[in-house]
């Protein structure tokens, strides 16, 4: 994966428990490297191990360091400069989770080895949506769980997220159903939302 994903642990685990812990979790991953490159590749490995080492050193479950690395990732990738791509990609939380796939290709065109998931969604009422999570990568249905909350925050939506599917279980994709409350104050756009969130993590 490209070393953004890398990147984004170190900045949450530097969030959690400064560079001490960091340190601490590349050396349990048996990362000797320095500093991750955010557009050089890096075998699934690296982040499959830094995420068991990171569940080690912070004592929650792998699953937990995902779920806590999707949240952070909508954040730090807004900071990343990848902020303009939210407002483009929808005005709303069904909007923007309906073209994920749209986000992943416009992104691919300047990260051309990225091998992103798919999504497909569905509306299932005006507060309900099915969202299937395809990927070539198995294990990382926490993340997805954790991004979701994380857009929830952006949108300002509260969201309550249930996994209906689980690859884990046998079979080939992951399937979630979001219920979400779509909160009534004019809405000035995804990015004022997200300062909002900024200011209120500060
Ligand atoms: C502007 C924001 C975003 C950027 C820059 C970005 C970029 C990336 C990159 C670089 C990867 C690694 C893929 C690879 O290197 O092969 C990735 C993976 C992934 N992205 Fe995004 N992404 C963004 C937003 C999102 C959002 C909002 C979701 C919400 C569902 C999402 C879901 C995922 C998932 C689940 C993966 C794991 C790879 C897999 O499932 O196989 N991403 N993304």
């Amino acid at each position: 994966m490209y070393g953004l994903i890398n990147q984004g642990l170190h900045d949450l685990a530097v969030q959690a428990g400064g560079e001490d812990l960091w340190r601490e979790i590349k050396s349990g991953a048996g990362v000797a490297l320095e500093a991750f490159v955010g557009m050089d590749t890096y075998p699934d490995d690296v982040t499959y191990r830094l995420v068991e080492a990171a569940s080690a050193a912070m004592q929650i479950s792998p699953a937990d360091v995902l779920r806590a690395f999707g949240k952070h990732w909508v954040l730090y990738t807004a900071r990343r400069g990848y902020g303009a791509i939210f407002d483009t990609m929808g005005r709303s939380l069904p909007e923007f989770l309906a073209n994920l796939d749209m986000m992943h290709a416009r992104l691919s065109l300047s990260m051309p080895e990225m091998r992103p998931p798919s999504f497909v969604c569905e509306q299932l009422g005006d507060r309900r949506i099915r969202l299937e999570y395809w990927s070539e990568r198995a294990g990382l249905a926490p993340m997805v769980l954790g991004l979701l909350e994380g857009l929830g925050e952006m949108y300002s939506v509260a969201v309550s997220v249930n996994q209906s599917v689980v690859r884990a279980d046998g079979g080939d994709h992951d399937e979630f159903i979001i219920d979400y409350v779509p909160h009534t104050t004019t809405q000035s756009g995804a990015n004022a939302d997200r300062h909002a969130v900024v200011a209120s993590d500060a």
